[in-house]
């Protein structure tokens, strides 16, 4: 094996070889309920916590990792989210299945801010990682403990975008993926999930009917249920969101997060990683707003947190072209909530026009194609500075969370057909 001298080198062949002689070390150490605070061993596979039946976080030995792993280690890594090693789940780099996810840009969006006045507003474009959204972070987490962890089938319900990133992670690791999707999922997701060879499904329903055939089938069937929230390990992948966010900043958080709101892997994934990051002493108290941003055709999260509940009710009938927001429930509605409100954030609601308006917009005005479930973060922006709850001088982030190149049929328009022969062809150039 070449000696691992130069780590940035590997970032051209995407692969975590780690050097024999300074083996990187992951600090986990056990797993902890987020409702009960139970303690699990990180060594056997668990899902939600065998106690209470809520959320299960991974947890790191921080004060350990503090002395050995400075905010500047990472800089020298490989520009994927594995750069984070040290407070990534996977124990030896070996069983790391990475596809180059994470890294992804900070944009700044002047055009889209200056209808406002504002100078500081970016976007975070997750559309550019593998499989074209943020959702590869987690399954690539997900995937890489699993094989760790001796995994041979994982089974999971998705919106389509996680099922094509598990399509592919568990392709890469040569685990078997059972993926079901509502039957209206968008094409080229469903594909996605066909090429690289998983088992998908088409569920006449939503992503929780899905969920419901996922979780009574995986004993019998030996899946490794990775529902959102429902095992540790995605959460750790997209907490990498956060760890990259402050580095953008140079370790001083913006003051808002507008985040597209499904299950919230996102929302919570970052909140723990901002925990994570004052424990080990690269940032301190300062936290964004943590803003959800949902369709009105669906927004438990919106509606619970206006309410002043701790958990959302079952939002019935749930419609949106977003379909990574279509999600009518969710188990991590609590820890949602509670970053929301300690954070000072809000929620917002936003129409299924107002997204496609804003889907052109962030093209026309920034050349980035965002996903509907990425554009409804700009439709809530520009909703809280009509408001007043967001201000022109503070430095706000919007992800976009996938790529608009999946929705091809929310774009519409007439191309004119020209004929080299016609005469009359210069004319019709307009
Ligand atoms: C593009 C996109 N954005 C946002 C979401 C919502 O993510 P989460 O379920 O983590 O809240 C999804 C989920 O499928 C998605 O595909
Ligand atoms: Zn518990």
């Amino acid at each position: 094996m070449c000696p691992f001298l130069d780590i940035r080198a590997l970032s051209l062949y995407i692969e975590f070889t780690i050097p024999q002689e300074n083996p990187l070390k992951s600090y986990l150490s056990h797993l902890e309920c987020t409702n009960c605070r139970q303690t699990y061993s990180a060594e056997e596979i668990h899902t939600t916590c065998p106690a209470c039946g809520k959320v299960l976080y991974a947890r790191y030995d921080l004060a350990a990792a503090r002395k050995r792993f400075t905010r500047d280690d990472a800089r020298t890594r490989p520009g994927n989210m594995w750069r984070w090693f040290e407070v990534m789940p996977v124990r030896d780099a070996a069983n790391v299945v990475t596809l180059g996810e994470g890294y992804t840009p900070l944009l700044a969006a002047h055009n889209l801010g200056r209808e406002f006045g504002a100078g500081k507003v970016f976007i975070k474009e997750e559309g550019l990682n593998p499989t074209g959204s943020f959702k590869a972070r987690g399954l690539s987490a997900a995937v890489s403990k699993a094989k760790e962890l001796g995994v041979k089938a994982i089974g999971m319900p998705s919106a389509g975008n996680a099922g094509a990133a598990l399509a592919a992670y568990g392709a890469r690791a040569g685990i078997d993926a059972y993926i079901f999707v509502p039957e209206d999922t968008p094409e080229m997701m469903k594909k996605e999930g066909l090429v690289y060879g998983a088992h998908v499904y088409l569920v006449k329903g939503l992503i929780n009917d899905a969920g419901k055939i996922v979780r009574d089938n995986a004993s019998a069937r030996n899946w490794f249920d990775v529902s959102t929230l429902k095992e540790p390990y995605r959460a750790e992948g997209k907490k990498t969101m956060g760890y990259e966010l402050a580095e953008h900043f140079n370790w001083e958080l913006p003051d808002a997060i507008l985040y597209p709101t499904g299950g919230g892997t996102g929302i919570v994934g970052m909140w723990k990683a901002f925990e994570e990051m004052e424990q080990l002493g690269w940032i301190g108290a300062k936290r964004p707003k943590m803003i959800s941003v949902q369709a009105e055709g669906c927004a438990p999260i919106v509606k619970a947190f206006h309410d002043g509940a701790r958990h959302a009710d079952l939002w019935p009938n749930a419609r949106t072209l977003a379909p990574g927001i279509r999600v009518p429930v969710a188990i991590a509605d609590y820890l949602m909530l509670d970053a929301m409100r300690a954070s000072g954030g809000t929620g917002v609601m936003v129409s299924d026009q107002e997204i496609v308006e804003a889907m052109y917009a962030m093209a026309r005005l920034e050349g980035v194609f965002a996903a509907p479930e990425g554009a409804a973060t700009y439709a809530g922006y520009k909703k809280l500075m009509v408001e007043g709850f967001l201000k022109p001088a503070e430095t706000v982030v919007l992800f976009n969370t996938g790529s608009g190149l999946k929705t091809p049929e929310l774009v519409t328009g007439e191309y004119p057909v020209l004929d080299p022969r016609d005469p009359e062809l210069a004319s019709k150039i307009l």
